[in-house]
């Protein structure tokens, strides 16, 4: 059986994680001081967000050098230690590779321009009416050449054109490169959006809603014709083929029943439908089963990444217990989102804007301690501050029976005892309730008590003290196994 079908993957973002050097951002050899705290969350493998060069207009999703690392971070020699120090652990480590596009300022943009897509405009304006995730056009218009590149996000990440064959043979050598460094898989970034429509027809106007949030200009169009092509399947082949049997999981931001053909070569994909389900008992079993069909077996669970509002902003504080339950019971991989273990909120925005798409509240320093100007994090200025320290840090919470971190160390560690397969089952109404093998998962969803049909032993609890006989606390969430 392959190491990683049940594994629990912790996203580490660099940038955020931990500083060695007191320039205030995280780095490399930060990430290996830390790599007990993944370990003995009893996480499997970790997932490293981009390390690459880059002029950070995404950061780091925005390469302009794929096979080196950014020296913010340290250098490939750091990054070997890290690769080693994570085996010696027997963690695994998972890169993000992000195919689709590069940074504006990569070599390959200004000498190899025939590896991105190009055309000409329709009378002054761009080729056809596509847009850009983060708003406006997906084209801009080069001024020495007239025509018009593509770029599915930011304009200073053009998209690579994968019917180049270079581009294939270009990529597959990045994947080889980290392999060969011990690599053990990677996260694939926006591979909805590796190939498009060949003849650029325009998308048509959105009929039926998308089924998962997008930014309101973007949503404006259905993107028939500049995501999700069909060809995508043989680019994920090339990319399979040079991945050997590393660990391929892929951000798909599509409605799950769309996800099949993905998965012809990739080992999960995120189950987004989940991801953005809001916190009642109808939307995320209808999202836990439509997940779990599409992907038969192979969805990567996760409730938190950097892209969008902290858990507790988004389902409330009061829930963060019971979705820890959720998520580390199904049956599949799991994501953890660094902070996310301690109950990280969003931070406030400020002034000083790094992300242009306002994803900065969602990428504060991980809370190592309770100090509240760095938190543990860094001895320098920390790029962005901590939010609430004293609040909440692994230092307060480890080795405390009541915290949320230790729930999520409970919860991964009774994760192998869990039987196979996924049966959902009805309680009562708020409740979402399923089987594996011989345990129960039940998670209350409402602010009232819920009665429990099923009388069996209590194995693991969100909230800490005894479950009253038969009935679920508000909000609380439970694992039971059957006799
Ligand atoms: C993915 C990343 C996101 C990035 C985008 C473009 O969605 O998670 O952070 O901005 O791709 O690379």
């Amino acid at each position: 059986m392959s190491w990683w079908r049940d594994a629990v993957v912790y996203q580490v973002y660099p940038r955020s994680f931990q500083d060695s050097d007191g320039d205030g951002v995280g780095d490399l050899a930060g990430i290996e001081r830390r790599l007990e705290h993944i370990a003995a969350l009893g996480a499997g493998a970790l997932w490293l967000s981009p390390v690459y060069p880059s002029p950070l207009a995404d950061f780091g999703y925005d390469v302009s050098d794929h096979t080196a690392v950014d020296p913010v971070y340290g250098t490939l020699g750091d990054f070997d230690r890290l690769v080693a120090s994570a085996h010696d652990r027997d963690l695994r480590l998972l890169m993000d590779l992000v195919p689709c596009h590069t940074s504006i300022e990569h070599p390959w943009f200004s000498e190899h321009p025939d590896r991105y897509v190009w055309a000409d405009g329709r009378g002054d304006g761009p080729p056809n009416n596509w847009l850009a995730t983060f708003g406006g056009p997906a084209w801009t218009r080069d001024e020495r050449s007239g025509r018009w590149y593509l770029h599915s996000f930011y304009p200073e990440q053009p998209d690579l054109d994968w019917r180049n064959p270079a581009v294939v043979a270009a990529m597959q050598d990045v994947v080889r490169f980290w392999r060969a460094r011990g690599v053990d898989g990677f996260r694939i970034d926006a591979i909805d959006r590796l190939v498009k429509d060949e003849r650029l027809r325009d998308d048509p106007p959105a009929g039926a809603p998308f089924g998962l949030p997008l930014p309101a200009e973007y949503a404006r169009l259905e993107h028939l014709y500049s995501t999700n092509s069909p060809e995508i399947r043989q680019a994920l082949a090339a990319l399979r083929e040079a991945a050997g049997d590393a660990l391929l999981v892929g951000e798909v931001y599509v409605p799950s029943a769309a996800t099949g053909p993905y998965l012809e070569h990739l080992d999960a994909v995120f189950a987004f439908e989940l991801f953005h389900a809001p916190w009642e008992e109808v939307p995320l079993r209808a999202a836990i089963e439509a997940c779990a069909k599409a992907s038969k077996g192979g969805a990567a669970w996760v409730l938190s990444n950097h892209d969008f509002a902290r858990l507790p902003n988004r389902v409330g504080a009061e829930n963060v217990r019971a979705a820890a339950v959720l998520l580390l019971t199904l049956p599949g991989l799991a994501f953890v989102y660094q902070g996310e273990e301690i109950g990280q909120v969003d931070g406030p925005v400020t002034e000083r804007v790094y992300d242009r798409a306002g994803r900065d509240p969602f990428r504060h320093p991980v809370q190592w301690g309770p100090e509240p100007e760095r938190a543990g994090f860094t001895t320098g200025t920390p790029w962005l501050a901590p939010v609430d320290a004293g609040e909440r840090s692994v230092a307060s919470q480890s080795g405390d029976p009541a915290s949320l971190l230790e729930l999520y160390r409970a919860l991964i560690a009774l994760r192998p005892a869990l039987g196979p397969g996924l049966t959902m089952l009805d309680a009562a109404p708020g409740v979402v309730a399923y089987a594996r093998g011989d345990h129960l998962v039940a998670v209350n969803t409402t602010a009232e008590a819920a009665g429990l049909p099923w009388a069996a032993e209590t194995v693991l609890e969100s909230e800490p003290g005894p479950v009253s006989a038969g009935s679920l606390g508000p909000h609380a969430a439970v694992v039971l196994r059957r006799d």
